[in-house]
């Protein structure tokens, strides 16, 4: 039996939950995407190939050890309250930046701080919620190659931010430990600047690379 973690990812027919299948797919990890449709995932598993999966969200989510939650920051809440049984016990990656349209290239951070306390306060102590891979546009993840950038990864509990570097190694230049899931607003932030900088520059991916580390 593999080592490595099971992974679900809830809104894994989008645009970046698609891009993290097909990476963690070529890493070997077995993965399930989750729809609100179990037809629409199957389908989409299908295009994808590398044997991923595709389930409704709280199926994706229970056959998992790794649940991923990659969907528009306006169904966040209701998607996590969907799955908040399926995942006790479990880690959660929150991708969700909260974006307010129109003006996504603003930023504008939730009264709570950060979709990822949002995250931790609707799951529960039961569950370790992780962040990250905000600042990864998800055109890079299904270029065929890992994503050319650094990722930020925060969480309240170290064992489950290592468990996350793995995944963000997996799919990118490297994952970095960004300390508390509290710091996850600097990463949620950049994001609406990272939006502003492709439109200004004209470029699909704007990413970041932090300096300093060997
Ligand atoms: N795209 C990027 O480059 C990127 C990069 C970093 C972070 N993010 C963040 O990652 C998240 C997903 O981004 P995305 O671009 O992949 O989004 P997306 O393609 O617009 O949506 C992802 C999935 O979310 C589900 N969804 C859409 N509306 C929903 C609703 N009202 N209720 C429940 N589920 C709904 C859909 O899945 P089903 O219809 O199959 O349920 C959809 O395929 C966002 O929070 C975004 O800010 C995106």
């Amino acid at each position: 039996m593999s080592s490595k973690p099971r992974i679900a990812i809830l809104g894994g027919t989008g645009d970046l939950g698609s891009g993290l299948a097909r990476c963690w797919a070529a890493a070997g990890y077995d993965v399930v995407i989750g729809s609100r449709s179990a037809e629409k995932a199957q389908d989409a598993a299908k295009q994808l190939g590398g044997g991923v999966r595709g389930d409704g969200n709280a199926e994706a989510a229970q056959a998992a050890d790794i649940v991923v939650v990659a969907v528009p920051f306006a169904s966040h809440e209701s998607t996590l309250r969907d799955v908040k049984d399926a995942v006790q016990g479990k880690i959660v990656v929150d991708a969700v930046v909260p974006l307010v349209p129109p003006k996504v290239a603003t930023v504008q951070l939730p009264k709570e701080g950060s979709a990822a306390q949002i995250a931790q306060a609707l799951l529960g102590d039961g569950v370790r919620v992780v962040s990250a891979f905000h600042n990864v546009g998800a055109t890079k993840l299904h270029s065929g190659d890992r994503a050319n950038c650094d990722v930020l990864v925060f969480g309240d509990d170290k064992d489950a931010r290592a468990a996350v570097i793995e995944l963000a190694n997996a799919v990118a230049t490297r994952g970095i430990d960004g300390g508390v899931l509290a710091n996850s607003a600097a990463a949620e932030a950049l994001t609406s600047v990272l939006i502003g900088i492709n439109r200004r520059y004209k470029v699909p991916g704007a990413g970041i690379s932090i300096t300093g580390l060997s």
